[in-house]
């Protein structure tokens, strides 16, 4: 690690945050495992509500594991630290319970289920309570989707059902995005019609977590960026700085 990238956490309050500055969500201290194997290794962050933040570092870094934790995941296994959303201790809770306290994850793989239509999919997420958009509301904010509501979802074209994946968070209580690399495997134009739905998602205010390896694509939406190495936080401020900082950019995000 470059020593003038110790981990730098932001003084004081971001311009605009209440004067309480309890944030909205924060991980303190989290250390987790794949059985003996010691994976997220001390990470702490905050975010304030509405926030973009994107969580950045080389392959193997422990982005999708830190994301897998916060959505309480039994693999990797959270063994010490806390995690709290809107007041609420993630760090206690099982995916469900997680999921039902609003955090949703859009995992890599997208987990569309075959076999079923696009409408059958947001269905499907809307069985447990409590419920998020209405359909309707789904169907006015992704047109492309109302047009395919009767059509096989794995059909689809990787960008339209990047959209149902999103659309399906938006069908449950929505507090916390996690997005793991949404842009993977996608054209450089379809990219373009992510950042979309992600810049969408932005406007309305969705505090989000983005983990990309088209980090320069995830910094121009994001407020702010924290960079994991060695499966810890190594840097954390804005996205402008990262951007302005050509040798954080080289050593730890390839651009
Ligand atoms: N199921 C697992 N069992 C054991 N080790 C795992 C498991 N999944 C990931 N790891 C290890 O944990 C470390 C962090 O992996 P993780 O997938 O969180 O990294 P990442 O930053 O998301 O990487 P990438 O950019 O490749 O997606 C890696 O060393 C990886 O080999
Ligand atoms: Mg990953």
């Amino acid at each position: 690690m470059i020593n003038s990238m110790a981990t730098h956490v932001v003084a004081g309050e971001p311009e605009g945050q209440p004067a309480t500055g309890i944030p909205f969500f924060s991980v303190r201290d989290i250390h987790s495992y794949y059985g003996e194997s010691y994976i997220v290794q001390g990470v702490s962050f905050d975010i304030f509500e509405g926030e973009i933040v994107a969580l950045l570092g080389r392959n193997g870094a422990g982005k999708t594991s830190t994301l897998r934790t916060i959505a309480r995941t039994d693999s990797p296994e959270l063994k010490r630290g806390e995690i709290w959303l809107a007041g609420q201790e993630l760090h206690s809770m099982r995916s469900h319970d997680a999921a039902r306290a609003g955090v949703q994850l859009v995992p890599e793989e997208r987990r569309i289920i075959p076999g079923l239509t696009v409408e059958e999919n947001l269905i499907l997420s809307q069985v447990a309570e409590p419920k998020g958009w209405e359909f309707a509301r789904i169907y006015e904010y992704f047109p492309r989707l109302a047009e395919c509501r009767k059509q096989e979802a794995v059909t689809m074209y990787g960008s339209e059902q990047q959209m149902l994946v999103v659309a399906r968070a938006l069908a449950r209580d929505l507090k916390l995005l996690l997005l793991d690399e949404p842009y993977e495997g996608l054209a450089p134009v379809i990219v373009q019609e992510i950042e979309r739905i992600v810049a969408g998602v932005k406007d309305l205010g969705i505090t989000t977590i983005i983990v990309e390896q088209n980090a320069f694509a995830a910094l121009k939406l994001a407020d702010k960026a924290i960079i994991l190495d060695m499966r810890q936080v190594v840097f954390q401020g804005s996205a402008r700085e990262v951007l302005d900082n050509e040798e954080l950019c080289h050593e730890y995000l390839a651009i």
